[in-house]
């Protein structure tokens, strides 16, 4: 229809329709592409969706008591007191994202690079996306002057920014920010006014123990509000679970009351038979725990395997230390790259899909400079099929196990052929901290 602005799906969905079909066509290819942990099913998790079958009616759009006071509980074990009231759930955190989006005032500051979604949803909400450069230790934040100065241009051209994205571990860096920088940020974001989105989903996902962990709802309690679910830390992204946790006080209510409408008008309600499984994991009981923490050691231990390797193919890259990315920056290799016709993020993801089978994610697809050579790498999707997965989290090495070790090779000598470095001897494979 004519003046209809193009929409193009997001690109990594559209990236793993086009690993399926191309697979389907009996092409061998490493599928780094897409953002899902994927595990075999935690049998409670079944138990708690076939008890939850009769949850059939609609029920209230912000959840049952029961699922939202599960979630406040799981928020109080992380330092921060929190009654059912201040919850929201939906069919996943992606909606809650653009609710808020929906019911806030302004244009979103998000870092660059981010999330390939937050900045369609801004347009959808008829905002303006304005990327802030990350500082060269972590991803997820904006750097604290780089910010101040973003805001000031903005203001000076008309524009008002009203909220702030930040992403605690981050994707697409799998970085943690450092706790000295989400305060200053924070106090960069309570002295200009800005409602903080906190995107938390891949917190249950840190690699190392939590002790350091700072949510931006414990620096700046008035204006933070959090976006979590269990997509990421269970595995579970296709029955689309997610929750907000509003402030308390006049802003959270107001926040959640738009959030609220806007579900109201949009999604109704999570399934039933989802708040029921909602209810049994934010409450956490042992063996969700363990999951956990099994999960996040394989995701770490395969993420540091791909950083090692992005390292000994001349890049440069910060260590992850939570989700399941990893995001190199191929600048120190430029000439030799232009000499071989790759000169930005999208000629070198083409080139490493067409000359080696790995589908990465063009680092101008998150927000990022496109001329830089970067790409995200997501190494959840390493883990192979049902059985192999079960082998790899219970493995005390599991990039030794043959089967991740040899896509480990693959990406080895795709990388390195980048630039047609010598192909690495396995140094990738000894487990480091
Ligand atoms: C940073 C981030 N936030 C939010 C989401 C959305 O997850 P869901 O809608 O499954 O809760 C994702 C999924 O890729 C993500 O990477």
């Amino acid at each position: 229809m004519p003046g209809l602005p193009p929409r193009p799906p997001s690109p990594n969905l559209a990236l793993d329709q086009l690993v399926h079909e191309r697979r389907a066509a009996g092409e061998s290819l490493v599928h780094l592409a897409f953002g899902e942990a994927r595990l075999p099913l935690l049998p409670g998790l079944a138990d708690a969706l076939a008890a939850g079958a009769g949850q059939a009616s609609y029920g209230p759009v912000a959840g049952r008591a029961e699922a939202r006071e599960a979630v406040a509980g799981y928020f109080a074990r992380r330092a921060l007191p929190t009654g059912a009231d201040q919850i929201v759930l939906a069919p996943g955190s992606k909606p809650l994202l653009m609710a808020l989006q929906l019911a806030l005032p302004g244009d979103v500051l998000l870092p660059a690079p981010a999330w390939n979604t937050y900045a369609p949803q801004a347009a959808y909400a008829g905002k303006r996306a304005i990327g802030v450069p990350v500082p060269v230790g972590c991803g997820g934040i904006p750097e604290p002057a780089a910010l101040r100065t973003a805001l000031t241009r903005a203001r000076t051209t008309g524009r008002e920014p009203g909220s702030l994205v930040l992403t605690l571990p981050d994707n697409p860096t799998g970085t943690l920010a450092p706790a000295d920088l989400v305060r200053e940020v924070c106090e960069v974001a309570a002295a200009e006014d800005l409602v903080i989105i906190s995107d938390e989903i891949y917190r249950d996902v840190l690699h190392y123990p939590a002790a350091s962990y700072l949510s931006p709802a414990e620096i700046a309690p008035e204006r933070t509000v959090i976006t979590t679910g269990l997509s990421k830390s269970l595995g579970i992204g296709g029955w689309r679970i997610g929750a907000a946790r509003f402030p308390a006080g006049e802003l959270g209510r107001q926040l959640r009351d738009g959030v609220v409408s806007a579900a109201s008008e949009l999604w109704s309600t999570l399934a039933g038979p989802m708040q029921h499984v909602a209810a049994y994991a934010f409450a956490e009981p042992p063996e969700v725990v363990g999951r956990l923490r099994d999960a996040a050691r394989l995701h770490g231990a395969v993420a540091r395997a791909v950083h090692r390797i992005a390292l000994g193919a001349g890049a440069d890259c910060r260590p992850p230390t939570g989700a399941f990315y990893v995001y190199p920056d191929f600048g120190p290799m430029r000439a030799e790259l232009a000499a071989r016709g790759v000169t930005d993020s999208a000629s070198l993801a083409r080139r490493l899909l067409e000359e080696s089978g790995v589908v990465v994610l063009g680092g101008h697809l998150l927000g990022d400079d496109p001329e830089a050579l970067r790409f995200k790498a997501a190494t959840s999707l390493l883990y192979g099929d049902e059985e192999q997965q079960r082998e790899a989290l219970a493995a005390a090495d599991p990039v030794r196990l043959p089967h991740i070790a040899a896509q480990l090779t693959r990406i080895a000598v795709a990388f390195a052929g980048l630039t047609g470095r010598p192909v690495p001897g396995h140094a990738f494979l000894e487990a480091t901290r």
